[in-house]
Order: C-alpha cells, then sequence, then structure tokens
C-alpha cells in the first residue's frame, strides 16, 4: 500500500466529503486503477464507508477496480461512432496490440474499453487515449496511432 501518496493526494483536498470523486480520480491517475487497500485506507482516513465509496466507484464507468495499462485506449461505440465504422477501428486497435476490449496488454502499456458516446459525433469514428482525442479514425491509422505511445 501506498500511504505517501494517497495521504499527498487527500491532502490536496482539505474538504474530503464533497471532493470524493475528485480524489478517486486522482487516486486512479496515479495508479491506473483503485487499488482495494487504498480505498479501505481512504475510508479509514475520511470516515465516509466503504460501500458508499464503492457505490460511487460502481455508478461511473471511468473507475476501475481492475489494473489498467498505462495507456488508456478507448473506443466509441455510441450510435454515430458505430454507423462510421468504430467496431472495425476496435477490432484493429484490439488485433494490434492482441487484447479484447476490457483487457490490458501483458506489458501493462494499453488497455482497451469501449465507451457510449463521448459528445465528438462530429468527429465519428473516435477514439479516445489517455486525454487526446482522435477524430475520423480509421482501421489503416491504427498502427501509426499506437506507435506514439510505444
Ligand atoms: S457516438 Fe461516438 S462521439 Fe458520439
Amino acid at each position: 500500500m501506498d500511504i505517501p501518496t494517497v495521504d499527498k493526494i487527500l491532502g490536496k483536498f482539505p474538504e474530503v466529503k464533497g471532493n470524493l470523486i475528485g480524489i478517486l480520480h486522482e487516486v486512479q491517475n496515479h495508479f491506473h486503477y483503485l487499488p482495494e487497500e487504498e480505498l479501505r485506507y481512504i475510508s479509514k482516513k475520511t470516515r465516509i464507508p466503504i460501500t458508499q465509496i464503492y457505490s460511487i466507484i460502481n455508478f461511473y464507468n471511468r473507475f476501475s477496480l481492475k489494473p489498467k495499462g498505462e495507456n488508456e485506449i478507448c473506443v466509441c461505440l455510441g450510435t454515430a461512432c458505430h454507423v462510421k465504422g468504430a467496431e472495425k477501428v476496435l477490432d484493429a486497435i484490439s488485433g494490434n496490440l492482441n487484447i479484447q476490449k476490457g483487457e490490458s496488454t501483458d506489458d501493462m502499456r494499453f488497455s482497451l474499453e469501449e465507451v457510449r458516446c463521448i459528445g465528438a459525433c462530429s468527429l465519428a469514428p473516435a477514439v479516445v487515449i489517455n486525454e487526446e482525442t482522435y477524430g475520423q479514425v480509421s482501421p489503416k491509422q491504427v498502427t501509426t496511432i499506437l506507435k506514439q505511445y510505444e
């Protein structure tokens, strides 16, 4: 368990109760997922029941209880992206990295998720890697895009 890191994150939020989502975001950004021991420590330190913390985690797709890759790839499969061939883009990424959606590469460099409409329908099909959005992605572009993260 990495107590100093969690303490540092908690220290950024003097008012804990209204900022639980922000705290969880920071913890996930650091560890690339939400480790159970750290969550229990946050619960103890903030006196927020662990059940309440888990109900928030389960409500937001963004949070993960499983370790994620250093680079998080989200392929939008919302209607506009689906119509413009998002499944083929997902297949190309999946084939390139040899993982299925919901999985991470063995070296933990990448994880692959599907999302529903990220609000960039005019860019369909859209892919988000970490904070970067790629629009009108074709399966052929996948190798070039992923190379930037190797
Ligand atoms: S459906 Fe993909 S961004 Fe809206």
